[in-house]
């Protein structure tokens, strides 16, 4: 079963609890929430205050995807606002391990997001010590971007690094995904589908299109 994570970023910002609640109750598997702080990536999103916010709206998982540099600045206040999935960039972080002992101190799921030409392989070293690797098929910051055609073809890669685990990886992938590309990013081993673009534009019903993307709406 395809796990789908509406991201907020394109819901409407006036109304975020009300647009949590909506997905929620429209079958979303968890709530993805862009961090960016306007030098990691160009655009300026959302900070702790406003995921403390929006905690009590839903009970799903709140999978954080932090799109800032120095990202060690503001782990434990994204742990204390209610993420129960942190995600750093491999390229934001220096030092990525501590980095990661930081995030699972709190107890909560640890990720790590590699940009579009970032390699599996950078993550040799650490693929055990983590729960989940978002690969980014878009350059991150903004929403409704296509597809970068050749970006899933690191997800068998980091399948095979993640072989010798005793937990199985989870692997999300974020940035272009429609009915059309959720098949495809399906195929090469994806267990989590981030949409934002997918899920809030268009007409408006968030059920019918959580379920276009799930492939049940036939
Ligand atoms: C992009 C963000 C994505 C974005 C996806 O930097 O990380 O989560 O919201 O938006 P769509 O699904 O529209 O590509
Ligand atoms: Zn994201």
């Amino acid at each position: 079963m395809r796990m789908i994570a509406p991201s907020i970023l394109s819901a409407d910002f006036a109304r975020l609890g009300e647009e949590i609640r909506a997905v929620d109750a429209a079958g979303a598997d968890l709530i993805h929430i862009d961090v960016m702080d306007g030098h990691f990536v160009p655009n300026l999103t959302i900070g702790p205050d406003v995921v403390k916010a929006l905690r009590p709206h839903s009970q799903l998982l709140f999978d954080v995807h932090l799109m800032i540099s120095q990202p060690e600045r503001y782990i434990d206040a994204f742990a204390a606002a209610g993420a129960d999935i942190l995600t750093v960039h491999q390229e934001a972080g220096v030092h990525l391990h501590r980095l990661v002992q930081m995030i699972r101190a709190h107890e909560i799921k640890v990720g790590i997001s590699l940009n579009p030409a970032t390699p599996a392989g950078t993550l040799e070293d650490i693929i055990d010590e983590i729960d989940l690797v978002l690969v980014m098929t878009v350059n991150p910051g903004f929403g409704g971007q296509k597809m970068i055609p050749g970006a899933l073809k690191k997800i068998s890669r980091l399948r095979e690094l993640a072989r010798n685990r005793e937990k199985p990886l989870l692997i999300e992938v974020d940035g272009g995904i429609t009915p059309e590309t959720i098949g495809p990013a399906e195929t090469a081993g994806a267990d989590i589908f981030v949409a934002g673009s997918a899920v809030f534009k268009g007409t408006g019903d968030y059920r019918a299109n959580i379920e276009a993307l799930k492939g049940e709406s036939a």
